[in-house]
């Protein structure tokens, strides 16, 4: 049997052997694509290629790319676990044609390389084609059809779908395209749906038999913003097929579970609680098992790529991964404590070859795996309980649905997973009433947008526009060539010396200006390769527009960005050095202000350690080295040992920025040219991020010479204050604080021995009543904590006592009750009653369940006399014999 690793080896041979380039996946966090929170398909990172704003040397190039589909257009979450297929995280093995290759070799290729390479059985495979779509105006992909009948597939085979099945969308908007997908016959004995025995309803029916495995999609065009399909300027190809499916095939499981891409976590899971995994699709173990070993894979990949877990974005349907993984454990396998760290390493020995990342960060991602596990325990006690309340309150109106708002509000405010409350409530006979949940999910989500992200604009807008040059590396100001100016407040240029926004370093701001106007930049963003320039007109018009236009990025704002970011390379390669191998950065934002940086490392960095840290950095600085930048392929750049971090996209040519022998980063960023010019370095402050990830934040230059300054000025005045200067004030301060500390103890002794005199002269004047002394007593200048001081010590005293004793406070009269130890067993005496009639007469209230002591607060102060009474009155009764 052929192992997961040769398979997919044999998929990437096959493909070089076709002349395509093997490239490495992208991240599966989604860096820099605001349409989409991850990774979900292997074209995402060729998305720009497909669009025309970005150029390639490659046209053919295929890859595993790792995917996941826990958000927007393609969702498996709720379903994982319930079958044999769906996943949260898969591979998904591609080849692409980037206007090279069209439908006749995407066709035969596939083909060719499941039938040939695979030897799989031609009556085993089914393939589908695009049907047509007359509001989309697109026609049926007869050309597809006559292509798979030339590659040998009998007519009967070719099976035609519409829209919903054969039409391939990235999101929203983005390239897409008709697409032919091929399916998979695993036999009859796989599942038992009725649609399973026919063929022609069992492709692309929701049954085990009929699998899709690959999907070649021909990339023709591009939905915008307003859903219009719109012409791409040339055909591309497209194509994903579901490795975990291949290989389940392959290695003649019935389940993509029993593949040894996750035989072994489930093993491993075994291991650690007292159930067995049986294969069976609806006894719960098993399905918690198949939950367990899905997410873990899909947490381990997206923590390995950067992503953290959050309360948004990407970031809060990872922890809600997280959520139903530790669920599952709990409620169906009774593993009580955290335990799904412990998989980590499981998973990385999976990849190892393919992936080695994660065995690299293991440490890092089963911290913050573990240190996410009790906080669930916690939601899931309250979501329990708050579920109660919900099933009561509805039982009690004697309704069959739960109210949909309220349980919306469990899942989005609480974090209670969806999964959970429905089957609780299938468990409770009742239901969840749909509509209501589906409007306040509308609600949220339209509440939780806010700010709409204003850029977008019809892509066609640039389309067939050339890359822009950037020339802002060496210089602020230049000359380009005004290529269109879109509405009145976006400018694309030929080449800029404007920095886009990318790789968390702020874009620049300044003027465009040209004959007859000044357009200030107030953002600059790229869209593929094209930067366009946002802003408003300053001056002139712009209807006369001049071919020639300056550039001039605000030089001040620049070079402290400038600064930053290079000090920000200095500090990641400081943070190895002093804190280890595993403190790699996170996430870091560069802005002419400061610059923050997000390292994976386990606890506090300790004030030595920063002090330490400044003090590389600084020299570095005073070394005054030339930074330099080259331009090589990734794969130099990563066999000399530059950092990669997340986000690099496939590209032939990476920028490489170089500090002696400090630093060797991958980044597009602008730097200084000398480390001298960053002047001076200082950290602000240092604090968690989350479990496993500290943050930084630091200034540079002359920010950092006002912070230094800022910090002397504030030692200068306490000096003043206090009247001594240099190495002394510590002393000072020492002493200072030796000095409040024993005066307040002798205060504190003064005050307990007032109390005690205060005692006895109470207990003097205390009026016998039978056999115990009544006491009715308001403390002057008292606090409410000597009331219960006084209490305490009275309780103690040599003779049964009853007392009240009061003091006056803004117009209150703050009082306690008690009973002394003689008493505590008494039948009658109780102070919580005798402090309600208190209440009762002088109004206000207080705790009244304790026999013995009751703290409150009355409020009419004119009625003492009569409480008085009330309280001698009550003595009497309670204690006559
Ligand atoms: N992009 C296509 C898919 O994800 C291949 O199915």
């Amino acid at each position: 049997m052929k192992t997961s690793t040769e398979i997919r080896n044999q998929f990437l041979d096959f493909f070089k052997s076709k002349d395509h380039k093997i490239v490495s996946s992208a991240p599966v966090m989604n860096h820099g694509d605001p349409t989409l929170l991850f990774c979900n398909a292997g074209m995402n990172q060729f998305k720009d290629i497909f669009l025309g704003t970005r150029q390639t040397n490659e046209n053919r190039v295929a890859d595993t790319q790792k995917c996941l589909r826990v958000s927007g257009k393609h969702n498996d979450l709720d379903v994982v676990g319930r079958d044999s297929y769906h996943h949260t995280f898969f591979e998904m093995l591609g080849n692409w044609s980037f206007g090279d290759y069209f439908k006749k070799e995407a066709i035969s290729w596939a083909w060719e390389f499941l039938t040939k390479v695979l030897e799989i059985p031609e009556e085993r495979l089914w393939v589908s084609v695009f049907g047509g779509d007359e509001k989309d105006n697109v026609p049926a992909d007869e050309e597809a059809s006559k292509i798979w009948l030339e590659a040998g597939v009998s007519k009967e085979r070719i099976l035609s779908f519409d829209k919903s099945d054969n039409f391939w969308e990235m999101g929203k908007s983005g390239p897409c395209g008709p697409c032919s997908e091929i399916h998979i016959d695993r036999g009859e004995t796989v599942g038992d749906l009725a649609l399973a025995t026919d063929p022609v309803l069992g492709v692309n029916g929701e049954n085990d038999r009929f699998i899709e495995i690959w999907n070649l999609v021909f990339i023709e065009y591009n939905r915008n913003e307003e859903g219009q399909l719109e012409s791409l300027p040339a055909k591309h190809v497209d194509t994903g097929m579901g490795f975990e499916r291949l290989v389940a095939y392959l290695q003649n499981k019935k389940s993509n579970y029993d593949t040894d891409l996750f035989a072994p976590i489930i093993k491993e899971t075994e291991t650690l609680c007292n159930f067995k995994y049986s294969g069976q699709e609806t006894l719960i173990s098993d399905i918690a098992f198949r939950v367990i070993a899905d997410h873990i894979r899909a947490l381990t990949i997206a923590f390995s790529d950067g992503g953290l877990p959050s309360n948004k974005g990407g970031g809060s349907v990872l922890r809600r991964i997280l959520r139903r993984a530790s669920l599952f454990a709990k409620e169906y396998l009774n593993i009580e404590e955290p335990f799904l760290y412990k998989l980590v390493p499981c998973v990385g020995k999976i990849y190892e070859d393919i992936f080695p990342e994660i065995l690299q960060q293991q440490d890092h991602i089963s911290l913050v795996i573990k240190s996410e596990e009790p906080s669930f325990a916690k939601v899931l006690e309250n979501g329990v309980t708050l579920f109660n309340e919900l099933l009561e309150e509805t039982k009690s109106k004697n309704a069959k649905e739960i109210s949909g708002e309220k349980a919306y509000s469990l899942y989005e405010t609480h974090g209670f997973p969806v999964d959970l409350i429905e089957l609780m409530a299938e468990q409770n006979s009742v239901k969840i009433n749909d509509d209501e949940w589906q409007k306040a999910e509308q609600k949220h989500r339209e509440l939780s947008r806010g700010k709409a992200f204003n850029y977008s604009f019809s892509m066609t807008e640039i389309e067939g526009l050339p890359a822009t040059k950037f020339n802002g590396y060496g210089k602020l100001s230049g000359q380009a060539k005004l290529l269109k100016l879109i509405g009145t407040d976006k400018i694309v240029l030929d080449r800029t010396t404007f920095y886009a926004e990318s790789g968390g370093q702020v874009s620049d701001t300044g003027m465009i200006t040209g004959k007859s106007f000044a357009f200030q930049v107030d953002d600059t963003q790229k869209h593929g390769e094209i930067y366009v320039h946002y802003g408003q007109l300053v001056e002139g018009d712009l209807s006369q527009l001049p071919r020639w236009v300056s550039t001039h990025v605000d030089k001040q704002r620049r070079r402290n960005i400038m600064a930053n970011h290079t000090a920000t390379h200095l500090l990641h390669s400081a943070l190895h050095q002093v804190l280890g191998e595993h403190a790699v950065q996170r996430g870091s934002e560069v802005s002419p202000q400061r610059l923050r940086f997000d390292v994976s490392h386990p606890q506090k960095i300790t004030k030595e350690q920063i002090v330490t840290i400044e003090r590389i950095v600084n020299s570095a600085i005073a070394q005054n080295t030339r930074v330099s930048r080259r331009v090589c392929s990734l794969e130099e750049a990563k066999s000399k040992g530059a950092m990669a971090l997340f986000g690099e996209k496939y590209g032939d040519k990476v920028r490489v920025v170089s500090i002696s022998n400090y630093s060797m980063e991958l980044c597009g960023g602008t730097h200084v040219h000398y480390t001298g010019n960053i002047g001076c370095f200082r950290i602000t402050s240092e604090g968690a991020v989350q479990a496993g990830v500290r943050r930084i934040e630091a200034v540079t230059r002359s920010a950092a010479i006002e912070n230094i300054q800022e910090v002397d000025s504030l030692v200068d005045s306490v000096q003043t204050q206090l009247k001594v200067s240099g190495p002394q004030l510590l002393e000072k301060i020492i002493q200072m604080q030796d000095e409040i500390k024993s005066l307040r103890k002798a205060q504190k002794q003064l005050e307990q021995q007032q109390v005690k005199a205060q005692r006895d002269v109470i207990l003097q004047n205390a009026r016998q009543i039978n056999d115990v002394k009544a006491i009715f007593t308001t403390l002057d200048q008292a606090k409410v904590e000597n009331l219960r001081e006084m209490a305490d010590l009275m309780r103690k005293s040599s003779s049964p006592c009853v007392g009240v004793i009061s003091c006056e406070k803004n117009g209150k009269l703050p009082l306690v009750v008690f009973l002394s130890d003689h008493l505590s067993e008494h039948p009658k005496l109780h102070a919580g009653e005798l402090l309600k009639q208190i209440c009762g007469l002088l109004g206000g209230g207080g705790n009244s369940k304790r026999k013995d002591f009751a703290q409150g607060q009355a409020i009419k102060l004119d009625l003492l006399e009569e409480a008085q009474d009330l309280v001698m009155n009550y003595i009497t009764t309670a204690t006559q014999v």
